[in-house]
């Protein structure tokens, strides 16, 4: 049996990067009885523009390091739910400099424990796929929530010790937390680091798109409106303790989605350059919700992949003084690493 919990004041970490301002917005839209305080460090992957114009009665942004305990003590009493999304999320910025890694994700999480103990308010821990390590491109078997952690990169490692901290301080404190790892996400506000919107701008600069590898590995993608119904679904009826999977059987391979959009964007397709492979690059993820569906009736309903992707070009059309600013100095940093 699911216990149900109405929440009115959450704060939501990580809430100017793309997941989490996904989800504020979601909120707005559909659950304007909860007030929602969004605590951002607004690192290069925050941007308070991917909240702005949001009601202020409803959503407040404290700008804030999650590793600050002395912040978190001023602010979190008095909010009755944690909706953990701040994190450091770049697998090849960790391969690079793993540091800033450890600290948000392993320290940050702890800091947020700690203080949901202290104040005994729920808690709801935002994680990946990736901490079950990759699959065989041919194997049969999706990941299942008690599948065991075998985090590849330094990204994935530091999400797997953070839900691990989750479980343990559950187990030990009693804090009452839920834990959703979830599969590769696409939609608006996504930074042009990221596989997709890299793409997307890239033929809308004139620049050509970049395909690690093979171009084989598979991702199992799934729309962040679709991660966000989610989210509120196992804050509010989630079994306390309990991991949830979150996948939308969106699989599909690198390539393919790279034919997809230069297609979609009236180019060639093989109008693309192969570059180095991503070092430990995971082969494949794949995602069995059906935890989530059965005991939560969760389903998504961005179900057409193309479609999620035409407007998600789109929107980086539409939305080019969002992106502009940081494509740059990312693609500066990708050329200096052969990628
Ligand atoms: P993102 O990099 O776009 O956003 C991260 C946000 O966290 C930014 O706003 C940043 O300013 C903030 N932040 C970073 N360090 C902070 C700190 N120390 N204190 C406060 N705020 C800090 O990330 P995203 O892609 O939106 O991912 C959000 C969450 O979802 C992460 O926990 C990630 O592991 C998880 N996740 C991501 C995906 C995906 O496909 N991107 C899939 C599954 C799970
Ligand atoms: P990414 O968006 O970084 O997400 P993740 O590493 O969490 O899966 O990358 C998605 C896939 O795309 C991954 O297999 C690496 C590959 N990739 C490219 O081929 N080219 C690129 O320019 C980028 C950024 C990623």
């Amino acid at each position: 049996m699911s216990e149900s919990f109405e929440p009115k004041n959450i704060i939501v970490t990580g809430g100017c990067g793309f997941i989490g301002s996904n989800f504020v917005r979601w909120m707005v839209a559909n659950h304007p009885e909860c007030h929602v305080t969004v605590l951002d460090k607004l690192t290069y992957a925050g941007n308070p523009k991917n909240i702005a114009g949001l009601p202020e009665s409803q959503v407040e942004l404290v700008v804030g390091d999650i590793c600050d305990a002395d912040l978190l003590d001023r602010i979190v009493p008095g909010h009755d739910a944690i909706v953990h999304y701040a994190a450091e999320s770049h697998n090849d910025n960790s391969i690079f400099d793993p540091e800033p890694f450890v600290r948000t994700n392993v320290v940050g999480t702890y800091r947020l424990l700690h203080v949901a103990g202290r104040y005994d308010i729920r808690y709801h821990h935002v994680s990946t796929d990736e901490v079950y390590g990759d699959l065989d491109l041919d194997e049969p078997r999706r990941f299942e929530p008690d599948d065991p952690y075998k985090p590849s990169s330094p990204y994935s490692s530091t999400k797997a010790s953070s839900d691990l901290l989750v479980r343990a301080w559950h187990r030990t404190y009693g804090i009452r937390a839920t834990i959703s790892n979830c599969s590769n996400n696409y939609g608006p506000y996504q930074h042009v680091e990221k596989f997709i919107p890299r793409q997307i701008t890239n033929v809308l600069c004139g620049i050509r798109p970049k395909l690690y590898g093979t171009g084989k590995n598979v991702r199992d993608w799934i729309h962040t409106e679709d991660h966000s119904r989610a989210v509120w679904d196992i804050l509010a009826k989630g079994r306390i303790g309990e991991t949830y999977l979150i996948g939308a059987n969106g699989e599909r391979s690198n390539i393919d989605v790279l034919r997809s959009i230069l297609s979609a964007m009236g180019q060639p397709e093989d109008a693309f350059d192969w570059v180095r492979d991503r070092p430990g690059h995971d082969r494949r993820y794949s995602i069995d919700s059906a935890k989530l569906e059965d005991e939560l009736g969760w389903r998504p309903i961005h179900a057409d992949f193309g479609e999620g992707l035409d407007q998600t070009i789109e929107w980086y059309r539409d939305h080019e003084s969002w992106w502009r600013p940081a494509k740059e100095t990312t693609e500066r940093k990708y050329a200096a690493q052969g990628q």
